[in-house]
């Protein structure tokens, strides 16, 4: 289905639910779902809740059989309420609050990644016995990443090997290795280099008399902002082809998409509250900004944007910021947008289902965009078939 025709639909349900709002599509979840299970061999999907933590969507993935990457106790609470086994459930976040851990623990989650001593000692004292995993950390990856989880994450492979001697001294289960090249990271080869460097801490823990059986190779795959990307069918192929060069058969590939589950079923419609101009620049501002959804843009992620009814106008470079009275609420200094651009505009920022509501706050009073569901509006394989239905309601206003 082509852009002009999702933006009509667009406008109609910006004009009935009002701006900001952010329209997500289930059924393009359920298809990202789907690709990573079909296409990574002995695979377990664990969703980064934080992605987008939206109750439809852990429904969905939920009774599609996936597992959670839980980074807090308030995500493990909300997961709970909405019947998600703990058994499916990862503590994944490696700076945890004890009391959380012990939360966790009574509430039957087992699994925790820890990249230091004093976590592997919280999760012994309030978790005793529970199976862990050990982050190394993927510090030269920054350059092929746009939103880079380097530094803050994981250790050296000589200190996860320690980590494991150390965690299995007190009585935990070291299950496995963990990294995270970086999220929106545009080179499959940095899941082979890391897979190495996995079977490195495998290794040394067999000699230890520890039998590792799992790589959790978290997040990182790219959705399509505005460069072009590996597809999930490459990574994957790597990630099959390193665990068999380097590490061997039987072992289990851990996956937590973030991003690559939810980005490209949601698309933000913004309104435009105002045009001015400062000296040569001309300046846009919409109601939703980088407190409010749009918090990505202020380092790499560069968003597909258009304006509806003007899609095909010749553009010109525009500032466009948010609503705040706070100048660090730009998006872009140099976003192109048609020339006509006016207020009341409806601007549409494409795959926007990850990182933009989880992120928003209620800054200044405004609120973040509202989320609905429009399940067939983004998945394209078969959006006429799924969504005609739903399209000709849309329209009709019905
Ligand atoms: C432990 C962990 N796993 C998975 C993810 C999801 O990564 P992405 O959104 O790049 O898929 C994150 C993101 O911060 C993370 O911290």
């Amino acid at each position: 289905m082509n852009k002009i025709v999702i933006n009509k639909v667009l406008k109609k349900l910006a004009l009935n639910h009002g701006t900001p709002l952010l329209v997500m599509d289930l059924e393009v979840i359920k298809d990202n779902y789907k690709k990573l299970m079909e296409n990574i061999q002995n695979c377990r999907v664990y969703y980064a809740v934080k992605a987008n933590s939206h109750t439809e969507i852990i429904k969905t993935l939920n009774e599609l059989g996936s597992y959670f990457d839980v980074a807090s106790r308030g995500e493990i609470e909300k997961l709970l309420s909405l019947g998600v086994a703990p058994e499916k459930m990862s503590f994944g976040n490696t700076i945890k609050k004890s009391v959380d851990i012990k939360f966790a623990y009574e509430n039957g989650i087992r699994m925790f990644a820890v990249d230091s001593e004093m976590e592997i000692d919280k999760i012994s004292e309030n978790a005793p016995g529970s199976n862990i995993y050990v982050r190394i950390s993927t510090n030269g990856m920054e350059e092929d990443a746009d939103w880079p989880l380097t530094r803050k994450f994981g250790t050296s492979v000589d200190h996860a090997i320690k980590l494991v001697k150390y965690a299995h001294e007190r009585g935990l289960n070291p299950i496995g290795v963990s990294f995270h090249v970086g999220s929106q990271n545009y080179n499959p080869n940095n899941w082979r280099v890391a897979i190495r460097e996995v079977s490195v801490v495998f290794e040394e823990a067999r000699r230890m008399g520890i039998e590792m059986k799992i790589v959790n190779t978290g997040g990182g795959m790219p959705i399509k902002y505005s460069k072009d990307i590996p597809t999930v069918e490459e990574i994957a192929q790597v990630i099959n082809q390193s665990v068999v060069d380097y590490i061997g058969e039987g072992i289990k590939v851990i996956v937590e998409p973030g991003r690559s589950m939810v980005g490209n079923a949601g698309v933000m419609v913004t309104s435009v509250i105002l045009k001015s101009k400062k000296g040569e620049e001309n300046w846009v501002y919409t109601d939703a900004g980088v407190f409010h959804g749009l918090l990505e843009t202020i380092q790499n992620i560069r968003y597909e944007i258009s304006v509806i009814g003007k899609e095909n106008q010749e553009n010109d470079k525009f500032v466009l910021a948010g609503p705040t009275c706070d100048s660090v609420d730009v998006m872009y200094y140099d976003a192109s947008l048609p020339e006509s651009i006016t207020i009341d505009d409806l601007v549409v920022i494409y795959n926007t289902g990850a990182y933009t509501t989880e992120y928003g706050t209620s800054f200044n009073g405004i609120q973040s965009p509202k989320i609905i569901f429009e399940n067939g509006l983004l998945f394209s394989e078969t959006s006429e078939h799924v969504y005609e239905k739903t399209l000709e309601k849309v329209l009709n206003n019905e």
